[in-house]
């Protein structure tokens, strides 16, 4: 285990994704937890995040000093670089030299740390103190043009720092010398792999349920409750039942996909709610965004209810266990820890005990989303499944702009797959993040096919890259598959005469269009 100490910048769960990635679990605490309850948890390591403020800034956030003598590893990256050179009796200087974004690194001599990486290489910084001298017994390992100490260690005491943020993209080698602190310096064995994780998590979660009732678990068609359920089926088998609600509103193929592929490939016990028309009938004459939101989220709650209580009804047990595809970045930010969560939901079910309660059961609680993926692939979950796109909850209900019907569904669902298709063909899927086709149906334009005029709707394609679609840019995709995306549609689907390509960030757009 390696612990990051998060100092409140956004960078914390980008090294705890790198430390995985070398292969060496880690987890996130807040600078706030004391030091002996970190050395509690016996980790291999601790690494120091970078974080927003000067080490000068009254109130910044700082760390118990005795960090640094406990004898366990520490590295210091940016802001913990800083925290380290002070806490050992180095010098920080507010210098008034900043330095923000790509920066050339002058690597003076490698050490251990910095072993392999050129003599100049390019990082990424982003601070406005600099560290002016190492403290006693450390090394100095490189400089830039305003940095006199960009990096140094003390491979004795198990000390090591950067001033550059090796976790980003945009940093040379940032892997390599990650990896290095690892090895070389903290003597981490590289042993966390997808099958440990799923030999860990099948054990768990027997000893959580054990004997004591039977569990839930909705599906969506995506990747995390597909996991999620995968990994409960092979610890409880039939004592777990997962529930899919064909509201109507998902892709070509997708409900068949659940029902056929994932029950073929996981042998869960799975009850299929067709609920279309309750769907539809809900949504009839509705054109408002939020408005087309809340009727299927209040749908979808009493569908799944109603399956629940059915489920539940024909057995006496008083516990049930409710199977949630909740993700570590999801943990962080709600300020939990990584452990079995012991939240219990009170649920409201028509036909049941008042008294029944819900306890969840999480077993991606300490993963993060690329993991989940490898333990999906691990599990044998049809690629289909595992390396499909975000597709919101609404499904197609928002991505026809008007009232959404049965014919206008069909429309879009086979355009979408058109889309998808030549997507996959030429090899793109997992460049781009999410590649909504979205349906203008209340706007006709004239077109030609043959010789006939027609009057059909316009369709948008709307690809975009992202990292977690809080910001996004429109995807770059080649002319060629553009157009042939194009030509198929406007010849295969009957209805569409126009194919049109949003190319609008986020912001100022959003992904979806409603
Ligand atoms: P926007 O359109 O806000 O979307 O840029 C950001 C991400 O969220 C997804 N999304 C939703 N997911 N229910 C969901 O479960 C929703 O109502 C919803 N609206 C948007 C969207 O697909 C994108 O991944």
């Amino acid at each position: 285990l390696v612990l990051v100490v998060d100092f409140g910048a956004q960078y914390a769960q980008l090294i705890a994704r790198r430390v995985r990635e070398a292969r060496v679990y880690s987890e996130i605490v807040p600078h706030t937890t004391p030091v002996s309850e970190m050395l509690a948890r016996n980790p291999k390591a601790i690494i120091l995040s970078g974080g927003p403020s000067s080490v000068y800034d009254e109130g910044a956030p700082s760390i118990d000093q005795g960090i640094f003598t406990t004898g366990t590893p520490v590295f210091g990256m940016c802001y913990g670089f800083q925290l380290m050179a002070r806490g050992l009796g180095g010098e920080v200087a507010h210098t008034g030299a900043r330095e923000y974004g790509r920066t050339s690194v002058t690597v003076g001599s490698q050490g251990t740390l910095l072993a392999d990486v050129p003599a100049q290489h390019t990082v990424w910084m982003s601070h406005g103190d600099s560290v002016t001298a190492a403290p006693a017994g450390f090394d100095v390992l490189a400089s830039t043009a305003v940095t006199p100490v960009a990096a140094f260690e003390d491979v004795e005491r198990g000390l090591a720092g950067v001033q550059w943020h090796p976790e980003v993209l945009h940093t040379e080698h940032g892997q390599k010398v990650l990896e290095h602190f690892l090895v070389n310096i903290a003597h981490c064995r590289q042993t966390w792999t997808m099958v440990n994780i799923v030999e860990e998590q099948i054990e768990s979660i027997r000893e959580q349920i054990g004997d004591r009732g039977r569990a839930i678990c909705g599906l969506s068609g995506g990747v995390d409750s597909a996991v999620a359920a995968a990994i409960v089926q092979r610890a409880i088998g039939d004592r777990l039942t997962c529930v899919y609600v064909d509201h109507g509103l998902m892709r070509k193929g997708e409900t068949e996909q659940v029902e056929r592929d994932f029950v073929a490939a996981t042998g869960v016990d799975l009850k299929v709610v067709d609920a279309e028309k309750q769907f539809l009938d809900a949504l009839a004459g509705v054109t408002d965004p939020e408005q087309k939101r809340k009727i299927i989220g209040r749908e979808f709650i009493r569908v799944f209810e109603a399956a629940e209580a059915e489920i539940l009804g024909e057995v006496d047990d008083k516990v049930a266990f409710l199977v949630q595809g909740t993700l570590y970045p999801d943990v962080v930010e709600s300020g939990g820890g990584a452990g079995t969560s012991n939240i219990k939901s009170h649920h409201n079910v028509g036909g049941l005990p008042d008294d029944l309660e819900f306890e969840l059961v999480e077993p991606l609680r300490t993963l993060f989303k690329d993991e989940v993926r490898l333990v999906g692939e691990q599990l044998g979950l049809p690629a289909e499944i595992v390396w499909r796109h975000p597709f919101p909850g609404p499904g197609l209900g928002i991505r026809i702009i008007g009232e959404v019907t049965r014919e206008r569904l069909d429309i879009l669902r086979e355009a979408d797959a058109i889309a998808r298709e030549e997507l996959t063909h030429a090899g793109l899927d997992r460049d781009i993040w999410q590649f909504p086709v979205v349906l203008l149906a209340d706007v006709r334009s004239v077109g030609v096919q043959g010789d006939h005029r027609t009057y059909g709707h316009p369709v948008v394609l709307r690809p975009v890259t992202s990292e977690d679609a809080m910001t996004a840019d429109w995807a770059r995709v080649p002319y060629d598959v553009l157009e042939r995306i194009s030509t198929r549609i406007t010849n295969e689907v009957r209805e569409v005469n126009r194919v049109t390509v949003d190319i609008t960030s986020k912001p100022p757009g959003t992904i979806e269009w409603e």
